[in-house]
């Protein structure tokens, strides 16, 4: 049976049914064991595991044995920046923050540049540049450790990844890069051969300490082909497999499918205003009804409005506050304008706080990116 999504790197689309990503990509879910595992080693259970948001994984029980039995592990994520950061984005660093916080791990951050230029046909190398540093400011915002989190693009850093990306390239072939991108005999080069520079850092930092230690990939589960075929190779060019983390995809303002930064509209950016993030929350697609009369007689449906989906992604932390809202949402007793108001006032308060950190961040920039001098010294 043909299935009613795409979920590719490069386009999502559909109705995403994650379980059957699951098998599709060959993945595992996260299971009671994973999840006593790291209830065993930060003492608690962050939202995004308890919601299932963060529910696929490759490889987790070896990191685990590797933080037991010392050896430790590090992580590495990125973002192709091809425009603003916008919540979708900032999710799974979210994530990411906190496992930094709580292993007390390096971050190696990779920013696509050349990816975003050779895919999009609009962008100029100036603009994929410019919004890598702009895209920086957001992870800086955050709050990740500048002394374990190195950043760096992939134009810039090639010194040092090319070298890697050459191993990766020489064991993938075109047939394997059709068959998992999708590519074909019109598809330009780079393209082919980019999947090689999304591989490389997750073998940087064996590189980095002239010795392997294993690296976990957080990341929408949209990015798992790229990994799939970096793990093949790995043991082949004398790595550890990547492992993985894998989280669901932020759904846009207009119901299903990812946010897509190419529909402004139906997205929160970091650097919107109140008002605009005031104006897109309020034509947001509810599970309301046609009129209030209507709705208070037969109820919303909170499965799939995307107000409460980002209430449940991010923005809405007690358990308790999230079942009272649906239970009052299917009797009626509570009405979309409600919850768009409470959606707004929570994330307005967090856009705003993180521009305040998003400029200071300017300043701080230079002690996050790895250059291929400091690389070489390491
Ligand atoms: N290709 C990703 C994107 O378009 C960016 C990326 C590079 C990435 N390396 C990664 C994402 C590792 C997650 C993990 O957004």
């Amino acid at each position: 049976m043909p299935e009613n999504f795409v979920v590719t790197p490069w386009e999502v689309t559909g109705d995403i049914d994650y379980e059957r990503l699951i098998e599709m990509f060959g993945t595992q879910k996260i299971d009671s064991k994973i999840i006593s595992k790291f209830v065993e080693h930060t003492g608690e259970l962050h939202t995004m595991l308890r919601r299932g948001i963060f529910y696929s994984h490759r490889d987790m029980d070896k990191i685990f044995q590797d933080v037991e039995s010392g050896a430790g592990f590090v992580m590495y994520t990125g973002r192709g920046p091809s425009g603003h950061t916008h919540l979708g984005h900032l999710m799974p660093w979210l994530f990411t923050k906190y496992l930094q916080d709580k292993f007390g791990i390096e971050l190696y951050f990779q920013m696509t540049d050349d990816e975003k230029f050779m895919f999009n046909q609009n962008l100029t190398m100036e603009d994929t540049r410019k919004y890598a540093y702009e895209n920086a400011l957001d992870i800086i915002a955050l709050g990740f450790d500048p002394e374990k989190t190195h950043i760096f693009l992939d134009t810039e850093y090639s010194n040092q990844l090319y070298k890697i990306a050459i191993k990766v390239a020489k064991k993938v072939t075109f047939n394997t890069t059709k068959a998992v991108f999708g590519f074909n005999n019109s598809t330009n080069i780079g393209s082919i051969w980019f999947t090689s520079m999304q591989a490389a850092p997750a073998f940087l930092p064996s590189v980095l300490r002239g010795r392997n230690i294993r690296c976990v990939i957080p990341c929408a589960i949209d990015q798992d082909p790229h990994f799939r075929v970096a793990r093949d190779i790995a043991e082949g060019i004398g790595f550890y497999k990547p492992a993985l983390l894998h989280c669901k995809m932020l759904p846009s303002l207009a119901g299903s499918d990812k946010m897509s930064a190419s529909l402004p509209n139906t997205s929160i950016f970091t650097i919107d205003k109140p008002k605009d993030i005031k104006k897109k929350i309020g034509n947001a697609f509810t599970g309301g009804c046609v009129s209030v009369e209507e709705q208070k007689v037969k109820g919303g449906n909170p499965d799939i409005c995307s107000v409460y989906q980002y209430l449940y992604y991010i923005f809405e932390e007690n358990d308790a506050k999230l079942e009272d809202r649906k239970t009052k949402c299917r009797s009626g007793e509570l009405l979309c304008g409600y919850c768009k108001q409470y959606l707004t006032e929570k994330v307005v308060t967090f856009i705003e706080a993180h521009q305040v950190r998003r400029e200071q961040a300017r300043e701080i920039l230079e002690k996050f990116m790895l250059r291929d001098c400091q690389g070489e010294e390491k």
